[in-house]
């Protein structure tokens, strides 16, 4: 029988770039690819895309059982806000009722004993998937690059982080994507592991260097104390328990005091059988995208 496969957060950064990993299976009649979203706006692109959009709110129970019917695998995609945590809950045990037995979490890296709230929550979460007795594949990314060339795109002069000269390691959404697309399609291979996803670390500066020599132009680091981002965190309307959490584990990777914060794993590679992208690699794909100087 066909493998369906539900991808929340379908229209974010990390569930779209799997959405577009899975669509040659999908296309290929090999599994059958759901896109969970809770809106109409996003439902169309996902249609826009050639995908099948399916209703889905974590704050909406009703609309969880529904969307799981028949599903084997899911992509358990949450936002940046303290409701990972009930929304996470939510879809689990909907996903129990309704027998699903394969989970693919994206969470994050951290150290085992990590004080850090939202780090915690994604820890709580894995083990709760596995108290729960579903078949599991834990992703553990570190920062993405994603985000950061999101604001760059705009502002191709410079960027801009929190986090001092720290060396820290990144991942992109493709690789993510990869990852997660493999144990989606053979769980049984993928059962039971963990896969840190960091791929390079960089200091900011290293980071600017490489856009220069990309970009043909010169792109500057220009960094803001740690202290400073709460504020703008909240004025871009963070939810504020999140948004404190995240501040102060930035702190920490701005102080050094962040165990892991430039580690490095050969996950995608070992995972997917070819080479991880690398900023380099990201930046030279999406040159043309930029916003003229
Ligand atoms: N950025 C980093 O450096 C980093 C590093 C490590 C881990 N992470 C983890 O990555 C995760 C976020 O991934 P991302 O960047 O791909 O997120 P994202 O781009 O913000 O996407 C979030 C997705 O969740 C959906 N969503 C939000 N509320 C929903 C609801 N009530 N019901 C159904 N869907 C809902 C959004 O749908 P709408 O389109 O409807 O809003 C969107 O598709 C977080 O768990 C974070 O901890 C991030």
């Amino acid at each position: 029988m066909t493998r369906r496969i539900l991808v929340t957060g379908a229209t974010g950064t990390v569930g779209g770039a799997a959405m577009r990993a899975l669509a040659p299976d999908a296309a290929a009649g090999a599994i059958e690819l759901l896109g969970a979203t809770r809106s109409d706006a996003g439902a169309a692109r996902l249609r826009e895309s050639g995908f099948e959009p399916v209703a889905f709110d974590y704050d909406d129970p009703r609309t969880l059982r529904p969307a799981l019917e028949g599903v084997d695998s899911i992509f358990l995609v949450t936002g940046y806000s303290v409701d990972m945590m009930i929304q996470s809950k939510r879809l689990l045990d909907a996903a129990k009722a309704a027998r699903v037995p394969h989970i693919v979490h994206l969470g994050a890296l951290a150290a085992d004993d990590t004080p850090y709230a939202h780090f915690g929550w994604h820890q709580l979460i894995e083990r709760a998937i596995e108290a729960m007795g579903f078949s599991f594949t834990h992703l553990r990314p570190n920062f993405f690059i994603d985000t950061v060339w999101g604001a760059f795109r705009h502002r191709p002069d410079r960027v801009v982080h929190f986090i001092g000269d720290q060396r820290v390691s990144w991942i992109s959404s493709d690789d993510m994507a990869a990852v997660a697309a493999a144990a989606l399609r053979e769980p049984d291979k993928h059962a039971g592991q963990i896969y840190p996803l960091a791929i390079e670390a960089l200091t900011m500066s290293e980071i600017a260097a490489t856009l220069s020599d990309v970009t043909q132009n010169p792109v500057t680091y220009q960094p803001r104390p740690a202290a400073s981002l709460l504020p703008i965190l909240l004025k871009q309307g963070m939810e504020p328990v999140y948004a404190t959490s995240l501040a102060t584990g930035v702190a920490a990777i701005e102080a050094g005091e962040m165990p892991l914060a430039g580690a490095v794993y050969d996950t995608v590679a070992r995972v997917t059988g070819r080479q991880p992208i690398t900023w380099r690699d990201y930046a030279s794909a999406r040159r043309t995208d930029l916003a003229a100087g």
